[in-house]
């Protein structure tokens, strides 16, 4: 079973969400679909597919304005939650503190975390993706609950261009070794940045990659279904 996981970022309205999850109603598939929607798009029908959310607080209640607790996700009906993404990493100067309490958070509430990291294009030219990688794991991941990590190498995402094979697998093995160190051998391990129907299949292919996490490809139905179907 791979995870097939669409983040539809800060995009789509109630007709393009009926839209897709009605197509996705219609799929026969043994893989594990997920779609992490806008938070204003989370209620309402969802045809029976899984829903996620692109962010949680770290707080339980309170004055937090504009933040979204735990318990909301879970009165939405959310079983998983994408934190620390490089967006927000990025345009909310989250670091892996932050992320690390946010993955608890969702753990508290029975959520399942999917925790991204993915080294930037100078990090990569430096010569240092492995020692990022790593470092934003461990610092990343809860010591106890359930969770997926998700890397997303930042230079991949959004522009059509992904890794190399061989570098993807360099760096699952990387991650599986560095979670098996600490007996989390079995975490879920999925792949993100430009995935489309072409190069999904070949992705999930490669060693520890347990699935993948779509930006883009995944607010259609004509370029989602396909990276479905292709590694069925
Ligand atoms: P794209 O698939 O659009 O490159 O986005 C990847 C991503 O950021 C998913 O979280």
């Amino acid at each position: 079973m791979k995870f097939i996981v669409g983040n539809w970022k800060m995009n789509g309205n109630m007709e393009s969400k009926d839209s897709l999850l009605k197509s996705l109603k219609n799929i026969h598939t043994d893989n594990k679909i997920v779609v992490c929607l806008p938070f204003t798009l989370l209620y309402g029908n969802n045809y029976g597919i899984t829903l996620g959310a692109q962010d949680i607080s770290e707080h339980t209640n309170g004055a937090y304005t504009g933040d979204i607790s735990g318990q909301m996700l879970v009165d939405a009906d959310v079983k998983y939650v994408i934190v620390g993404h490089s967006e927000r990493r990025l345009y909310h100067n989250e670091t892996n503190e932050i992320v690390c309490a946010k993955a608890k958070a969702a753990i508290k509430n029975k959520i399942i975390p999917i925790i991204c990291i993915g080294e930037t294009a100078e990090e990569k030219h430096a010569g240092r993706t492995m020692s990022v990688v790593k470092k934003m794991l461990l610092e990343s991941i809860p010591k106890t609950g359930d969770y997926i990590v998700a890397y997303e190498p930042r230079w991949a995402i959004g522009s059509g261009q992904t890794p190399t094979t061989d570098e993807i697998a360099a760096v699952f093995e990387t991650i599986y070794k560095a979670l098996s160190g600490i007996k989390r051998e079995n975490t879920p391990l999925l792949y993100g940045g430009s995935v489309n129907g072409d190069n999904a299949k070949q992705i999930v292919s490669i060693p520890h990659v347990g699935g993948l996490l779509v930006g883009g490809a995944s607010l259609k139905s004509d370029t989602f279904l396909p990276i479905i179907k292709s590694i069925d």
